[in-house]
């Protein structure tokens, strides 16, 4: 099953209907859950097959190798967007940047295409780790970007960034294949919340956030932990797809 659906978004027996689908129009409501059969459905007759083999895809330009068990760059609307929103940043090119939740390193070799000259990429996953490696290195961008494995900032112990980005596992639900650890962030959103209690550790006074969401994971999360942590949403860059929107949340301090 799309492990997207396995959590049922929209809620169980209807309870948990997300607020901001409650606010749709009747109308944009039906286009809305069409849209979530329709993806569930190229899912299992399109996608599904092609899940135990590895593919090269190209992903706005960035060629990029994708394994088993890791989140297809190709496959998903968040990654080719991520990389617009990367263009769209104008990060300055002696920014130094964290890319957390790298997966293939699509996002961090955009980064590098942007211009910026110091990445830090980490995912948890040790086979997206292994594509992000062949990845950066087919894509001419080694010498501007440090790999690293583990959990979150883990791997960065202490160090500060002016940038930090993250296209996170933002659905509910407990992860247990490393392919599921690329949609599911935890029963109640772990992962989110690390990743935005980090930021005051991890940002340079004047730093910047930018974490992907969408109106398929629950509302009003992001919000509520940015204002947690003392931090402030600056903009939301909108991506409305019909069936579903993706935002990027740029966040900054309070
Ligand atoms: C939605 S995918 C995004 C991948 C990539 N950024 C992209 O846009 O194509 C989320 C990624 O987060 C990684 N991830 C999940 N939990 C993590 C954690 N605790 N620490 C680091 N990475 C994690 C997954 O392995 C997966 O590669």
């Amino acid at each position: 099953m799309n492990p997207a659906f396995r959590t049922r978004p929209w809620g169980r027996r209807g309870e948990r209907l997300s607020g901001e689908f409650q606010r749709l129009p009747p109308d944009r409501r039906l286009f809305r859950l069409l849209g979530l059969v329709g993806r569930s459905l190229d899912f299992t007759f399109r996608l599904r097959p092609r899940l135990g083999r590895p593919n090269v895809v190209d992903v706005r330009g960035i060629r990029a190798l994708s394994l088993p068990q890791v989140f297809n760059p190709a496959w998903f609307v968040t990654s080719p967007i991520l990389i617009d929103v990367i263009a769209a940043l104008r990060i300055p090119p002696a920014s130094h940047v964290l890319e957390l939740c790298c997966g293939t390193g699509v996002g961090a070799i955009a980064l590098v295409r942007a211009g910026v000259r110091s990445v830090t990429a980490v995912d948890i996953n040790p086979i997206a780790v292994h594509c992000a490696r062949i990845n950066i290195r087919r894509n001419r961008a080694t010498s501007h970007i440090r790999l690293l494995q583990g959990d979150l900032y883990h791997p960065v112990e202490d160090a500060r960034f002016d940038w930090i980005i993250a296209n996170p596992p933002y659905l509910d639900g407990h992860p247990r294949t490393w392919l599921e650890r690329a949609f599911l962030g935890g029963r109640k959103g772990e992962v989110l919340s690390r990743i935005v209690e980090g930021l005051d550790r991890h940002l340079c006074p004047g730093g910047r956030a930018v974490l992907t969401y969408s109106t398929v994971a629950p509302s009003g999360r992001i919000e509520a932990l940015v204002q947690g942590v003392g931090f402030r949403i600056v903009k939301v860059i909108n991506h409305d797809l019909g069936f579903e929107v993706v935002s990027h949340f740029v966040i900054a301090r309070g």
